[in-house]
């Protein structure tokens, strides 16, 4: 009788991120729900917010996702020294590997830039490297481009100057306002980061 040898192929290593946002948090809510229908190989380990009203937060508790507050009153564009320690060793705790920032609106300082090297990523809603800051589709609005999109890129000490990893185009259409062409952008960028996540959890990216 021949006997077939059975290789069981070990179960996918599922990469460890803790994701930081300020706000709505639908780029989150992307990334959780590939995370929870495994259709993403990313392991959701920690979610932390600035603001303690976030929609991040609510969607971290919905998901059962490890969640909590970080809480600054002294700067209102970084954190403060020892904050933003304990954001770096809370996240090392957590076991995480990325640091995914998702609508987070305050600069990183060397804290958890040195905890993370090259291990931060950001999605900007721009071509990068036009239009850093805020509200980027209106300023890609107001200066007449045919196009424009976002970009995901890894994080460093200044405003959305990274370097890019993968960047998403979308046309802006004859009576755009800020409003369409923001959802427009947005609508990409639930596609382009967890693309772009997928392809680190799979070793295609350093
Ligand atoms: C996104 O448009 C992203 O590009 C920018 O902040 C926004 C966050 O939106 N960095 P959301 O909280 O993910 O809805």
């Amino acid at each position: 009788m021949q006997t077939t040898a059975c290789i069981i192929a070990p179960a996918m290593e599922r990469l460890r991120i803790g994701l930081l946002g300020s706000g709505r948090g639908s780029n989150a809510a992307a990334i959780l729900r590939a995370a929870r229908d495994g259709t993403l190989p990313v392991e959701p380990v920690l979610v932390l917010s600035d603001n303690p009203d976030a929609g991040i937060l609510d969607l971290a508790r919905a998901e059962g996702v490890e969640h909590g507050v970080i809480r600054e009153h002294r700067f209102r564009t970084r954190l403060s020294e020892e904050v933003e320690k304990d954001v770096a060793s809370r996240l090392l705790s957590a076991g995480c590997e990325l640091v995914v920032l998702a609508g987070y609106m305050r600069l990183l300082k060397a804290p958890l830039l040195s905890a993370f090297p090259q291990r931060i990523i950001n999605i900007h809603p721009s071509l990068l490297p036009k239009f850093p800051g805020l509200e980027a589709w209106r300023q890609a609005l107001d200066a007449g481009e045919a196009e424009t999109g976002c970009t995901v890129h890894y994080v460093d000490g200044g405003m959305d100057t990274g370097t890019v990893i993968r960047q998403s185009r979308v046309p802006v259409l004859p009576g755009d306002t800020a409003a369409t062409l923001h959802a427009r952008i947005q609508a990409a960028e639930h596609q382009l980061y967890p693309a772009v996540l997928r392809d680190f959890a799979e070793g295609r990216l350093p």
